[in-house]
């Protein structure tokens, strides 16, 4: 697959989507970001020493749960390659990867439709390895906080690579949650509950007890936190 290396871009998310008419898959890669893209329209800080990749896949035939493979895909392929510098990463349903409870890697995937068809998906990787975290003590962590000897993020970079073209499965997403049978609190809009994290259904919806009431809810409705 072809791989472009940039020094520095707004969003390689944004930088990948001139190649939307190409139809080729295709992977950019920056060092550094000025206005590297999270969930919900936050802002993802992307310093120089960081791991910052987009994924551009095109489809011809069409799943219906693709957004949610795409999503379990990209979070194993990461704690795989993470897994062989030494730590131990865990998956925050849907798609955040942390260490030690705290957030060392997000995942920002964009599909794209055309006539009603999902076309190709846009997976954006970022991850903490050597760059700066000053601001975000006590809910972010890179892999130099975590290890005496951090690999350089080419190495990092690589790894993800590597395991992003092999195969996953949803029973490999599950070895990485750890959270369920917790309590947790679930953020629906503006209300806010407490509930019990059943289970991560096939279909990737999360299953919730709510006082004695079962239901599944989607990561596009809701947001969690671990609570206990
Ligand atoms: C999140 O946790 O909110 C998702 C963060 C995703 C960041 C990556 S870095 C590479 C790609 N380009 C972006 O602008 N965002 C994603």
């Amino acid at each position: 697959m072809r791989i472009e290396y940039i020094k520095e871009t707004e969003s390689t998310n944004e930088y990948i989507k001139r190649y939307l008419e190409d139809g080729e898959d295709r992977i950019v890669y920056a060092e550094r970001q000025t206005k590297g893209r999270g969930t919900n329209g936050r802002l993802f800080i992307s310093e120089e020493g960081g791991v910052y990749l987009s994924f551009l896949t095109f489809y011809r035939n069409y799943s219906s749960n693709l957004a949610f493979e795409r999503m379990m895909h990209a979070a194993v392929a990461v704690c795989k390659a993470l897994e062989t510098f030494g730590v131990e990463p865990k998956i925050k349903w849907p798609n955040d990867i942390y260490l030690k409870g705290k957030k060392l890697c997000g995942i920002l995937i964009e599909n794209l439709f055309s006539g009603g068809k999902l076309r190709a998906s846009i997976v954006g990787i970022g991850i903490n390895v050597l760059n700066d975290l000053t601001g975000l003590e006590g809910i972010a962590t890179s892999l130099s906080k975590e290890l005496n000897t951090p690999p350089d993020p080419n190495q990092v970079r690589d790894a993800v690579i590597a395991n992003f073209q092999q195969k996953t499965s949803f029973k490999d997403y599950l070895g990485y949650i750890n959270f369920l049978g917790q309590q947790i609190l679930v953020i629906e809009g503006d209300r806010k509950f407490s509930a019990m994290a059943r289970q991560i259904l096939p279909d990737g919806r999360l299953e919730i007890e709510e006082k004695g009431e079962i239901r599944a809810l989607s990561s596009a409705e809701i947001r969690i936190r671990v609570t206990e």
